[in-house]
């Protein structure tokens, strides 16, 4: 099958920081033959002039930036900068994309791919344009990366663009953190094996905790992320992906819209926020200076590109509830940050302790931890009798399940799974608009409350794990975040 892969937003950080790499990665482990057989082209879109040999020298630079194991020999990358082309484009032009056009039907590759890696503030006008210059045909996809839309009226104004030019299942919105292997993983720990399902609802799980934290800062993204913020960068997108596939029932296949029809079913149960709960259960914290992992780190309003009375987010905590018969009254905490004590993302599934303890001391409750980052793997805490003078005292132990060394092969990285599906067009790890824009709807009111509240985010210091709020808010159901036991 042969594909020609157009970036918009060729020049761009997204680009030489992900794309360029996940693409480099699937030719050396040779999971797109197309690249070098001639068939795979990649066509990066910038508005200034360079020719393809320009293109190609830039991006071999790029690579320098990318971890040792990732980068290029030189005999790999003129292999792979065959495949390299480029193409300037005033994104303004109508003739520029009836070139475009021409350059694409000059080969007819079997699909075209449209990666949408600009600002979002170009989505609607290229898309029209795409659209009217009739490259939308049935052999072509749309991908769209985050940020889609700042709240939910302007990712309806983005899908309603997109739905004018292409078709539902011709739109592929990435959300990276469901290209990890760790998320594939839980569909298969939930659905590949029988064990864990019939656990898996309110009468065992007394609370499910999910923390996307992160140790660096805003770094050299200032203006964006200050314009964004931690609901918008990391919850309403990454976190909210994460819940729906722990919360969903089990689709009847392994169809795209079988699955994504459960995540919308579990986003629309979610317990809706009023201005009230989210003063009581919605915590947000920006950091100050501090020290994270033994060096000293600026506070956010001290970041570069940052106003200096800014009130965006660095932090949320937060809780909330599945609304439905497998759920209820199970709480689902959320928690994301920068500058936090570490780069940790995972979920833990507390269970209930046992009903009736018959060996002292020992009514500590199982729990089933899914590792993100930054390794991959599994944790089972249990108890267990040591076996010595006094065997009633039982002690935690945990199976530990380490899948980049369990799977001796290299795992595939988010951005290059993501890339290998849409070009296949495999769309079970894309978001769907309906699930999108739902989950702007639910955010939408903390949004609100929080342009209403005079009070901006607590602070914290950099290092720690956010406010004491965050803390206090988990207490107060009697438990405490997983670092904390
Ligand atoms: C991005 C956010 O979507 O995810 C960033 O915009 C964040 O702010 C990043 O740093 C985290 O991704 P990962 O894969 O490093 O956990």
């Amino acid at each position: 099958m042969s594909f020609d892969l157009v970036l918009f937003g060729g020049t761009g950080d997204l680009t030489w920081r992900k794309l360029m790499p996940a693409l480099f990665q699937a030719h050396r482990h040779g999971t797109l033959p197309q690249l070098a057989m001639g068939t795979g082209r990649i066509l990066a879109v910038a508005r200034d002039a360079r020719s393809d040999d320009d293109y190609r020298s830039f991006i071999r630079q790029k690579f320098a930036d990318v971890e040792p194991s990732k980068q290029p020999s030189d005999a790999e990358f003129a292999e792979f900068a065959q495949a390299l082309h480029y193409r300037p484009m005033d994104l303004a032009q109508p003739e520029h994309y009836a070139g475009l056009k021409r350059w694409l039907d000059d080969r007819g590759a079997d699909t075209v791919m449209i990666f949408l890696a600009t600002s979002p503030h170009l989505f609607i006008p290229i898309c029209e344009q795409l659209g009217r210059a009739g490259i939308n045909g049935a052999n072509v996809r749309l991908v769209l990366e985050k940020p889609l839309g700042h709240d939910l009226a302007s990712a309806q104004e983005i899908n309603r663009a997109v739905r004018a030019s292409f078709t539902e299942s011709q739109a592929l919105r990435i959300d990276h953190y469901l290209g990890k292997p760790a998320v594939q993983n839980l569909s298969a720990l939930r659905f590949g094996n029988a064990l864990f399902e019939p656990l898996w609802r309110r009468e065992s799980i007394a609370n499910i905790q999910i923390t996307l934290a992160e140790s660096i800062g805003v770094g050299t993204r200032g203006d964006f992320y200050d314009r964004t913020g931690a609901l918008r960068d990391m919850i309403q997108n990454h976190a909210l992906q994460l819940l729906t596939m722990i919360a969903m029932e089990p689709p009847s296949t392994s169809d795209a819209d079988a699955i994504r029809d459960e995540k919308l079913k579990v986003l629309k149960s979610l317990k809706p926020f009023t201005a009230d709960t989210v003063v009581r259960d919605v915590v947000r914290g920006q950091y100050k200076a501090g020290t994270v992992n033994g060096t000293a780190a600026i506070g956010y309003l001290q970041e570069n590109k940052v106003p200096a009375d800014s009130r965006t987010e660095t932090f949320v905590a937060m809780r909330t509830e599945v609304q439905n018969w497998r759920w209820a009254g199970v709480p689902f905490y959320l928690r994301t940050g920068k500058r936090l004590p570490a780069r940790d993302a995972q979920i833990v599934v507390n269970f209930r302790p046992v009903p009736h303890p018959i060996f002292p001391g020992s009514n500590q409750a199982n729990k089933l931890v899914i590792k993100l980052q930054p390794e991959d793997g599994l944790e089972l805490h249990l108890v267990a009798a040591k076996g010595n003078s006094n065997n009633e005292l039982l002690t935690p132990v945990k199976l530990d399940l380490d899948f980049d060394r369990a799977f001796s092969t290299e795992r595939v990285g988010a951005y290059e799974r993501l890339l290998l599906d849409a070009i296949a067009g495999r769309l079970n790890l894309f978001v769907r608009s309906d699930e999108q824009e739902q989950a702007w709807r639910w955010v939408q009111p903390i949004l609100q409350a929080w342009e209403a509240d005079p009070n901006g985010p607590r602070t914290y210091a950099a290092g720690s794990w956010g406010p004491p709020a965050s803390s206090a808010m988990v207490a107060r159901d009697g438990c405490t975040w997983d670092e904390e036991q």
